[in-house]
């Protein structure tokens, strides 16, 4: 398999210093949406998702709910984990920083930059946000009162004793890289606008500290100096690569093919600096280490917005305003889980505006899309093949070309796969949609219903149907990254069932050739079943 078959994808690791929020869930929806994506199209896909662990805000507060930072980390990791699951998400692994194979992957790297010289120790004094748990540079911190950009509490003057990273080695190196990545047609960053702003501060960067000392021993310790521990933003970025640096011989079998192909990380513009700068040095870094020659740079650094509360103030913990998991069961309860990927993946803020969370949209977009059309239509010709054909699927009539809708896959795909490919998922799944639109629009202009009132139309209206029922199988696929439960529904409905069982059995499905014209056999039962999007109504 060449690298350009295989898919890696990436979320942040979020902290566990409390439970699983909406902005969580999000980012981690949307790289599951891709990755079902590419897995569909039959590429080898290896979706990474999990928790970071060793913030000083974790320990803080495991310390305040009396526990040990261990003890509190492994029962948030679990909340998040079963989240996760529990919405169905697809990741091929998920991440612990505490995690023995990490910590000792993590190690390995720090140590080869120390050997290098790209990691060297020194004395660094600055402002710093215990928040964020991290310095700011001595001017932002001006402009802003000396005050958190993010929740406006004081910076701390702090001056420690510290391993740095030469990050001002790595200007020209990543500038390189951000113009050849242009020139290739796949910036680094995405949104382009986003990248402008990083490519500015990357002229200006100067070594950054990479430990922190008085951490009482929670976090990597960095090697030859007990008493520093790896800075936890160090310790978690390199988890992107740990994770995938495992060998044919290890439990978890060979998947550096996948970091070779092109690591896609998602993120939000919290934490862009890190990734746009900081990571793809540290790995330019890594590259000139004996033993890491293999270590390529990641594909895409793809950062999305927020969702913001109706109010317009950023969902997060400590504002108190987020869809908590109880919160985000009532959605799946409500309108069921396919609607809230659908929701969160088509209308969410991958771009670089912030989208706001509102319950009358949710339910407005339930209804327009789901329920009205994808579920309405399905409906719809069940119902006419169950009337007219006796619940089987007509054969189309040669003669009735007429009426021939002429759907071809050839028609769909391509906007939705370069949808899919520029991370465009909002028109990703108009796209996906558009075969049942143009079904919706078909039955209008043609009116089996009619035409079935006389014997004679039988054959025409057996084709027109057979047509619509098509159509309708080809826009199950293209929507089942997005609609997983209802479209499996669906294709045990219409006999369709071995795309699922491939999907789950190999992994990965063949798009190209299962959304061909002509997949469903004439005969083949077609079960009504109940819809699949009932209509909401407010009570
Ligand atoms: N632990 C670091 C990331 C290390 S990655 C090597 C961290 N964790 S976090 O728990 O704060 O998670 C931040 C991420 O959560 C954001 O980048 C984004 O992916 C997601 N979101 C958190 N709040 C969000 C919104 N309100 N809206 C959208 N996404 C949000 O930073």
């Amino acid at each position: 398999m060449t690298d350009s078959r295989r898919f890696y994808v990436t979320t942040p690791i979020y902290y566990v210093n409390d439970r699983p929020h909406l902005g969580h869930v999000y980012t981690t929806m949307v790289a599951d949406v891709v990755a079902r994506f590419h897995r569909l199209r039959g590429d080898e896909t290896f979706f990474l998702t999990g928790v970071d662990e060793h913030a000083a805000k974790v320990s803080e507060k495991a310390a305040e709910m009396g526990m040990t930072p261990q003890a509190w980390a492994d029962q948030n990791a679990a909340a998040f984990r079963e989240v996760f699951e529990r919405l169905e998400m697809t990741n091929d692994d998920f991440v612990r920083t505490s995690a023995p194979r990490h910590k000792e992957r993590v190690t390995q790297y720090v140590q080869a930059l120390l050997d290098s010289g790209d990691v060297y120790e020194g004395d660094y004094e600055g402002w710093y946000d215990a928040g964020q748990e991290e310095y700011v540079p001595e001017n932002k911190a001006a402009q802003n009162d000396f005050k958190s950009e993010v929740n406006g509490k004081l910076l701390v003057r702090k001056t420690e004793k510290n391993y740095f990273f030469k990050l001002s080695a790595y200007r020209d190196p990543l500038l390189c890289v951000y113009a050849e990545r242009d020139e290739s047609g796949v910036p680094f960053v995405q949104p382009e606008a986003r990248k402008n702003e990083i490519v500015n501060r990357i002229k200006e960067m100067e070594d950054v500290p990479i430990s922190r000392s008085g951490t009482g021993g929670w976090g990597i310790p960095v090697p030859g100096a007990a008493d520093q521990t790896i800075y936890v933003w160090i310790d978690a970025l390199f988890n992107y690569l740990a994770h995938v640096d495992t060998g044919a011989d290890s439990e978890w079998g060979d998947r550096r093919p996948f970091w070779r192909a092109g690591a896609v990380h998602f993120i939000a513009k919290d934490i862009l600096w890190f990734h746009a700068a900081i990571w793809p040095a540290l790995l330019l870094a890594l590259q000139k280490c004996k033993g890491y020659e293999w270590v390529n740079l990641p594909r895409q650094v793809y950062c999305h917005s927020y969702w913001v509360s109706d109010t317009g103030a950023k969902m997060s913990k400590s504002l108190g305003n987020f869809l908590d998991p109880a919160a985000i069961d009532n959605y799946v309860s409500t309108f069921g889980l396919d609607a809230l990927r659908y929701f969160l993946a088509t209308r969410g803020p991958l771009g670089v505006s912030d989208s706001a969370f509102s319950p009358d949209l949710f339910s407005e977009v339930y209804n327009s899309d789901l329920a009205n059309t994808f579920g309405n239509c399905c409906s719809r010709v069940a119902n006419m093949i169950g009337k007219y054909f006796d619940g089987h699927l007509p054969e189309p009539s040669p003669d009735s070309n007429g009426n021939a809708m002429r759907f071809a896959a050839a028609d769909y795909l391509p906007d939705y796969t370069t949808h899919f490919e520029t991370l465009d998922l909002g028109r990703a799944g108009e796209a996906a949609l558009r075969p049942v639109r143009d079904v919706d629009a078909f039955i209008e202009r043609t009116q089996p219903f009619r035409l079935a009132k006389d014997p004679e139309n039988l054959p025409t209206v057996g084709t027109i149907l057979f047509e619509c029922a098509e159509a309708l199988r080809i826009a199950s696929l293209l929507l089942w990254p997005f609609l997983p439960d209802a479209c499996e529904l669906f294709w045990n409905r219409i006999g369709c069932s071995s795309y699922a069982a491939d999907l789950r059995d190999q992994g990965v499905g063949n798009l190209a050739d299962w959304s061909k014209w002509g997949g469903l056999q004439a005969e083949t039962p077609i079960e009504k079943g109940n819809p699949l999007f009932p209509r909401y109504e407010e009570e």
